[in-house]
Parts: structure tokens; sequence; C-alpha cells
């Protein structure tokens, strides 16, 4: 009986050491750390459970046979994060490069069963040379395993994934369809192929930072949310986003306790929209002014800076937050904004976050880039978004609701369920000056001074329908309200709201713009 136990004690050290000794220092010696121990840090004290630690891998293809290491490159098992059960895999890359074998996939593939049965969310680690080179097609065939199980699993359970290293070809894919992506900044790239390829083929010389390293994705491309410093920073960001996140789509939200009051007044919101109307300010300003203990965790904060999303919370529950960005492009909506505002909108409703917009925006951006490049189709996506999500939606429109944008950030018209204003909201069709061009031109022309004319046409114009009252005498915003009041407002609307029932009608999926 002891010496079973011994020999069961000798395999878990020796599964301990993935790679080996050297292959561990050569990983420090990158300023990486090793896939269990990123596990320690993910993950509450104590709480990882390991399974299929005795997995080895069966190829037997160019002698690699010979080396069967425990595990086969990937760490799988279960833990929890502030409590609550998370399902984990950690890619090894001192065990092959961390590569994807047929066994290996499969470890990925239980794991990512079990999270779905269990109603956990999962979260993986990449650190990966990509499919095993010697074990061919075997090793695709569980990429596309592993692809099938994130489509499943998306919107049923939270899916992270967290680009440690090495992340090429088709590998990207697994974490393209998960929800959302971090990265490390000088030590993950992802990209479809490499620097060399790219050179081959485009004549580019890039290097591999500059063409898939977490800066390049977090603001040019938009594949990764967050950009972090280092590992640590990047892990501990992991378990405050699950900090806002239920476990699926059919548990009930986290609670996370405040010393913040729900009928705190917010005097500084009374004097900050600037009497300008073309003057910008932040909206993060207002946004922290008005959560809970100022703490937001923006998304996607380095991409589409003209719009803002993020996670909060109003008297301990937790919403998602989508607003236009006065101060960055003048909160216009454009492709890339479109796109980034429809997959987080998307997001909270599969996982029943409800749903807080702020609006300030003067339309859709205009010009030949964007038409051309199809402004109609992503634009619609952020339309679609709000119009089948079914969680409590809350607006507050603080200055320009011009046009179709109006109608696009969660108005009434599109089910939006306590819609306000500030009396700083201008609800029109556009901005003044345009319109009294298109309205006026002739009588402008003709005037004896064409551009005090012009004024003073505006001016007319702006009392008419640049105010909050024409849209709240037709109901299409349920009430204005003095700014300081907009968290008690808030906080009372989403109360109200918790046990709101909506549906849309069955349909095997919609057919978002794509
Ligand atoms: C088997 C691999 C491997 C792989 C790395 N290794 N990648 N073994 N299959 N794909 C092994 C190396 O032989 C080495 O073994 C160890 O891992 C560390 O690799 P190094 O090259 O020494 O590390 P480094 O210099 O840091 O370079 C890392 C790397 C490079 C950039 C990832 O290893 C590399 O280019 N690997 C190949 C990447 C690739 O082409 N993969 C296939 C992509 S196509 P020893 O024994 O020396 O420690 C793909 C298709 C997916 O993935 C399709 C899905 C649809």
């Amino acid at each position: 009986m002891t010496d079973r136990i011994q020999l069961l004690e000798a395999l878990r050290r020796e599964a301990m050491l993935g790679g080996g000794e050297k292959r561990i220092a050569e990983q420090h010696k990158k300023g990486k750390l090793t896939a269990r121990e990123r596990l320690e840090i993910l993950l509450d004290p104590g709480s990882f459970e390991e399974k299929d630690m005795f997995v080895r891998h069966r190829s037997t293809n160019f002698g690699i046979d010979k080396q069967r290491p425990l595990g086969d490159g990937v760490i799988t098992g279960t833990g929890t994060i502030h409590g609550r059960i998370v399902c984990v895999f950690s890619q090894d890359f001192t065990v092959f490069g961390g590569s994807l074998s047929e066994t290996h996939a499969e470890k990925i593939c239980k794991i990512m069963d079990l999270a779905l049965k269990i109603g956990a969310p999962i979260i993986g680690l990449n650190d990966s040379g990509g499919a095993r080179i010697q074990e061919g097609v075997v090793s695709l065939g569980g990429y596309a395993d592993i692809f099938l199980r994130n489509t499943m699993a998306s919107g049923v359970i939270p899916q992270i994934s967290v680009i440690l290293g090495p992340c090429a070809g088709g590998a990207v894919y697994s974490p393209a369809i998960t929800d959302f992506i971090f990265m490390t900044k000088g030590s993950s790239y992802m990209f479809v192929t490499g620097p060399n390829v790219v050179k081959t083929v485009t004549h580019e010389e890039v290097t591999f930072e500059e063409l898939g390293g977490a800066e390049t994705h977090a603001s040019k491309s938009g594949v990764a949310h967050f950009a972090c410093e280092d590992e640590i920073d990047c892990l501990h960001r992991v378990r405050s986003l699950m900090s806002y996140l239920p476990s699926g789509n059919q548990s009930a939200l986290p609670y996370i306790p405040t010393a913040d009051t729900a009928d705190r007044k917010c005097t500084k919101l009374d004097t900050i929209i600037p009497e300008n109307p073309n003057q910008p300010y932040d909206i993060k300003d207002i946004i922290k002014e008005i959560i809970d203990e100022q703490q937001f965790l923006e998304v996607h904060a380095d991409f589409a800076e003209n719009i803002v999303v993020g996670f909060a919370t109003l008297n301990g529950n937790p919403i998602g937050i989508i607003a236009n960005q006065p101060a960055s492009m003048a909160g216009v909506l454009d492709i890339n904004s479109s796109v980034k505002g429809a997959r987080f909108v998307r997001f909270c409703d599969c996982f029943n976050i409800p749903l807080l917009v702020f609006e300030d925006v003067p339309g859709f951006l205009p010009g030949t880039d964007q038409e051309w490049r199809g402004i109609i189709i992503q634009g619609a996506k952020l339309l679609y978004a709000f119009c089948e999500a079914t969680v409590p939606k809350v607006t507050v429109i603080t200055r320009k609701a011009y046009g179709g944008a109006y109608d696009v950030m969660n108005s009434k018209h599109i089910r939006g369920d306590y819609n306000i204003a500030w009396p700083t909201a201008e609800i029109a069709v556009m901005g003044a000056k345009g319109a009294v061009e298109i309205l006026f031109k002739k009588e402008i022309d003709s005037a004896e001074n064409p551009q005090s004319k012009a004024a003073e046409l505006e001016a007319s114009y702006n009392e008419q329908f640049c105010n909050p009252y024409a849209a709240a005498e037709r109901g299409y915003i349920d009430d204005i309200v003095i700014p300081s009041e907009t968290r008690i407002k808030l906080i009372k609307a989403f109360t109200l709201l918790a046990n709101k029932k909506d549906h849309n009608p069955w349909k095997k999926h919609g057919n978002i713009p794509l």
C-alpha cells in the first residue's frame, strides 16, 4: 500500500515539473510564468482541483513516443474565483512548446464539456506553438473539436481567453469565438500568419509585436479587449472581470457589496455639460460619478474610443454601460464603435446583465471610407443588438441625440424601458447649423448679411428643436431629470426592472447583419 502511494506521489511530482526544470528556467528567463504558477494567481488560494494529470500522448511519429510527459502540455481542472466555481485550462509551453496534440485537445474538450454541464465559466490560458507538428491532421481535428465547443458554449457560459505567449494560425479562432481576450504587452502575440509569411506574401517588414502584439490588437484591430502590463496584472484583471459576471445564462448575477448609498446626489453633474454644445467633455467623468465608488471596469479601452463600454455596479448590482464619448471624434458612431458596442450589448443580453446607455451622439460618421467599408451594415449591428436585447434597458441622454443615432442608442421605440434626458439634451434630426443650411438655403443666400441671418435662424431652430421637451411631449422619453439626481433615479429604475420579462418571437436564430 505504502509503495503504491509513493508511486502516486512520485508521478505527481513528475507532473508538476511539466517539460522539466531546464525548460521551466527558460520560461522564467523570458519573463513568463509557468502554466501552474499562472493558475495559482488566477484562482482563489488552494481552490484548484486538477483533472487528467496522468494523460500522455499516443503518437509514435518522429520518435515522439520516447517523450511522453504527464499531462501532455495542458493543465486542466476547476477552481474558484471570488468563491465561485470556474473551469480552467492552462497550456504548458515547457511541454512541446504547449503545442496541441490529440490528447491535449481531448483534455481541453473534457473540461469545456464539464463547464457547460455545470454552468460555470471557462477560462483558457493560452501559450502554445499551435498544432503539434508531429501529429498532423489529428491535431487539426482537435482544434475543430474545441471550436465547436466554443460555439456551443457561446451565450451559455462566459468564455475568457488569456493569451500569454504565441497564439498563431488556426489556433487564434478559439479565442476569437470566446467573449473576452486578454493579452500581455511584449510577451504575447496573435496572428493568422506570422511576420515571415507576411514578408513573403505582401513584402511587408513587420515585427511580431507590431503585427499581433497586445497593443496592436487592443487599439488597431480590436481583437483584444484588454492589453495588460504583465502576466500578474493580466490574471488580476481576469479576476476583476469575473466579479461582474454570472456563472452562466441560468445563474443569478453576483452582488458586490458597496459603501456607496442609493440616495447619493451627484452635484458635480449639474455643471458638467459645457455651455457650448460643440465643446467636448469626458463621458467617463459622468459614468464614474454615478456608479458605485467610481469603480468602472472599462472593456476595449483603447479601441474605438468614441464609444465607451464596460462594467460597473449600481447599488451593488452589475450593469453593462455603453456610452458615446464626446471627447473622441465628438462621440460620432462609426464602423468600429458600432461593432464594439454591438458585441458588448449582445454579451450583456446573453448573460442577463442590465444595460445603461449614456447618449451624446451627433450621428453616424460621413465619408467614402466609412461608406465603402459598409457603415450601413456595420452600424446596423448596434441597432440590431439593442433591438433584440430583452434585459432591462435604460438610457440617459446627456446632450445630443441626433438623427438615426437617436433611434439606435436604445431609444424608447426599440424597447428602451426607462429613457430619460437631462435639461441639456438636444433631441433632433440634426444640429442647428446643418438643419438651417438645408431648410433656409435660399433665404440665407439672399439675405443682406447671410452670416447673421444664418445665426438668427440657428438660434430659432435651437430654441424650437434642440431640447428634450418635444420628445417628452410624445412620451419618447419618460422624464427630464436634474443631472445630480441621476444616480438616485437609475437605482430606482433598475430596482423596478429587476424582474422584467420580455421576449422575442421564436426563431432558430436571428440573422444579425454580419
Ligand atoms: C511541436 C513544437 C511546436 C509545434 C514548438 N515546439 N512548436 N513542437 N509542434 N507546433 C517545440 C519546439 O520544438 C521546442 O522543443 C519547444 O517547443 C520550444 O520551441 P522553441 O522554438 O524553442 O521556442 P521559441 O523560440 O520561443 O519559439 C516559439 C514558436 C516556435 C514561435 C512558437 O516554436 C514556432 O514557430 N513553432 C511552430 C509554430 C507553428 O508553425 N505551428 C503550427 C501552426 S499551424 P524543444 O524540445 O527544443 O524544447 C496551426 C494550425 C492550427 O497551428 C489549425 C487550426 C484550425
